[in-house]
């Protein structure tokens, strides 16, 4: 990571949206001024009134934050509330006509859906699942292509209370029944296919390889028809959506649940052991997702909003189930890859939607500036006037580009910093109300106690000095638990500065303006084209295979990806002649997937006869660093048990 330290610290740079931009902004400096003051006066107060004036509350709530069980905090705890309400029967009256969702899948077919249309649909689906045995708090498990249906069946879990957990496409078959079997979910929604990169991904044969596993609490699998290839349905367990939906009423009175009730349970990467399900809340997730939609998005009425993520991610959480129908937004779905069937189709989508606000991953957008201007150049993007980024820092020469080529040097660019446990952005621009520099997530939102300490949980007030990323009061959309976990909630967010603040896991540092510049985890996380990976998770995997003895996995800098996977081996044969056998390097590639999914896959794998290890048989995880961004070793190796295995983890023997 010191490349992005080194080029980010260097970045002077500083823009402020156009006139025409801040006059229509949703929030300007004043009112910016005016929500920091009412945050910092009375932080709960402050939390409370957003609630009261975004949420329509089924039974209003009176209690605002509730710390009695800290590090476990909940907010609105006598308030009831339904999410599927919030984001679409609310709208109905003054709404109902507007598209909710635009539709596009990777074939180039289009829908509009309007809000009283999604609404009935969501009804319809809520009653079948209801129909098929589902119950306020069951989970289930949603493993679905970026279709419309896929927000649908999310909505009308949170319709009747179901505890969804939604498994991204890209994960195997044996990742999705890790996370069946962990939530103990009832019903699996799946589909036949999805179009994705060209080619056909077959959701429905990798839904049914995990079932086979084991998922013994699995009664019932949904199939939604995309693709229409050819699935193998089990009688009495398998059912087609539209055979699921037949007959079924259109109009499903919401659950009204308490405002703590789990909305959803999400799995995301840590450092040690298997993926954990972050549990979220109902009242206090929606507030946060509304509040940025409208603070760091200024989302308004005749927009269209385009967040690119897919439904397995938080940001498609937040930002496309959730987010945009909650403020009564128009928003695009679009089922493919940003390059089919070429690197033109995202800014083509753009033109055909006339997508006004933008929001997409460094990875892609330094993709999308390596294929060349042609792509975008040969596309209307007069309609774009707001572009964001998330889920990695964004070097500058990509955020220029992002500004120039695509933002034509009128969009303000929100570079948004956030996790999966905190449910919504944390650190971002308000565009029409403060300058941005490229690579900087800028400022804490009103509210968001974000800040910097050292190893002993002092505050770092010296700017540019690195340190831990912490939050110090909690906010309503935050974590409650992690699922079946609650020990490793709190150990991993909690432990490290006695309970006192919440630990992201990022280390950060504050220029003298205040602004914020994420520089990488601290943890043995990777962050792979945006995604989160566990190093741990990776080397579990390979352990697993029946050739590997041992396996040790690093990150290195990739120009596109950001991180590169690299996997040092150690097999339980003779180490291949001068290290290299292409065959296992494609075998073992093959397995990662298969273990966990086509994302997880080693970039390089080096064999070794042993791993560098100290006397005391620790990895020595820094070294190998070094190693794999092909440095020269300056540190001191004297204590390595082996020195002669250096030659061949660098690939020289
Ligand atoms: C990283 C994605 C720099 C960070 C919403 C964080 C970022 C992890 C940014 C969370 C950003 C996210 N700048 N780094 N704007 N946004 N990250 O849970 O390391 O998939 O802790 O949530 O991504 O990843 P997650």
């Amino acid at each position: 990571m010191s490349t992005t330290i080194d080029s980010t610290l260097n970045e002077k740079r500083t823009f402020t949206a156009s006139s025409d931009f801040i006059t229509k902004a949703t929030v300007n400096a004043e009112k910016l001024a005016i929500l920091r003051k009412a945050a910092a006066e009375d932080h709960e107060g402050f939390w409370g009134d957003l609630a009261k004036e975004h949420i329509s509350w089924h039974k209003p709530f009176a209690a605002l934050l509730n710390s009695n069980r800290a590090p476990h905090y909940s907010w609105y705890d006598d308030g009831e509330l339904n999410v599927s309400y919030n984001c679409l029967d609310r709208h109905l009256s003054t709404r109902g006509d507007k598209t909710a969702i635009i539709f596009e899948g990777e074939p180039g077919d289009t829908t509009h859906i309007t809000y009283s249309e999604l609404h009935k649909n969501v009804c319809v689906f809520a009653n079948a699942l209801k129909n098929q045995g589902v119950k306020k708090g069951d989970r289930v498990i949603i493993y679905m292509p970026m279709i419309p249906e896929a927000v649908i069946a999310m909505q009308a879990c949170a319709r009747i209370g179901a505890i969804h957990s939604v498994v991204f496409g890209g994960f195997s078959a044996e990742s999705l029944k890790d996370r069946i079997e962990d939530t103990a979910a009832k019903i699996v929604i799946t589909a036949d296919g999805g179009n994705r990169g060209g080619g056909v991904i077959d959701l429905k044969k990798a839904a049914d390889a995990a079932l086979d596993k084991g998922c013994a609490s699995v009664e019932k699998v949904i199939v939604y028809q995309r693709t229409n290839t050819d699935v193998t349905m089990q009688t009495g367990r398998d059912i087609f959506w539209n055979d699921a939906i037949e007959g079924m009423p259109e109009s499903c009175e919401p659950e009204w649940v308490n405002s703590e009730h789990p909305l959803f349970i999400l799995y995301t990467s840590g450092s040690t052991g298997k993926p954990k399900g972050i549990q979220h809340s109902s009242g206090g997730y929606l507030l946060n997702s509304i509040v940025t939609m409208q603070w760091v998005f200024d989302i308004q009425d005749n927009d269209v909003f385009w967040c690119t993520a897919d439904v397995g991610w938080i940001t498609g959480h937040s930002y496309v189930a959730y987010g945009p129908l909650a403020t009564g937004a128009t928003m695009l779905m679009f089922e493919g890859a940003p390059t089919v069937p070429d690197a033109g189709r995202f800014w083509k989508v753009c033109q055909d939607h006339k997508v006004t606000i933008f929001y997409t991953a460094p990875t892609a957008i330094r993709a999308l500036m390596k294929a060349g201007d042609d792509f975008p150049n040969a596309y209307n993007l007069s309609s774009l006037r707001l572009l964001g980024t998330v889920g990695e820092p964004i070097n500058p020469e990509a955020w220029m580009w992002y500004h120039r080529t695509i933002g034509k040097e009128k969009c303000p660019i929100v570079d948004t910093w956030w996790q999966t446990e905190t449910g919504a952005h944390m650190i971002a621009p308000i565009p029409g109300a403060m300058a941005t520099k490229p690579g900087s997530c800028t400022l804490p939102l009103p509210g968001i106690a974000a800040d910097i300490v050292d190893n002993d949980g002092n505050i770092i007030d010296e700017p540019n000095k690195g340190g831990f990323l912490v939050i110090k009061k909690p906010w309503p959309s935050m974590v409650r638990t992690v699922w079946g976990d609650d020990d490793r909630y709190q150990k991993t967010y909690w432990a490290e500065f006695d309970n006192k603040y919440y630990v992201a896991g990022d280390n950060v540092r504050k220029d003298e303006d205040g602004y914020f510049w994420i520089m990488g985890r601290t943890d043995d996380v990777l962050n792979v084209s945006g995604h989160r990976l566990g190093t741990m998770e990776i080397e579990s995997a390979l352990v697993a295979h029946p050739r590997v003895a041992e396996a040790a996995v690093v990150g290195r800098p990739h120009e596109v990806k950001g991180e590169a996977i690299f996997a040092y081996v150690v097999l339980r044969e003779e180490r291949p002649e001068s290290g290299i056998n292409e065959e296992l390097t494609k075998e073992l590639r093959s397995w990662v997937g298969e273990q966990i999914g086509a994302i997880a896959k080693p970039d390089d794998i080096r064999y070794a006869d042993n791993l560098p290890k100290t006397r005391s048989g620790k990895i020595m995880r820094r070294l190998l660093k070094v190693i794999a961004r092909g440095d020269e070793i300056t540190q001191d190796t004297s204590t390595l048990e082996n020195e002669a295995i250096l030659d061949q983890l660098q690939g020289k023997s």
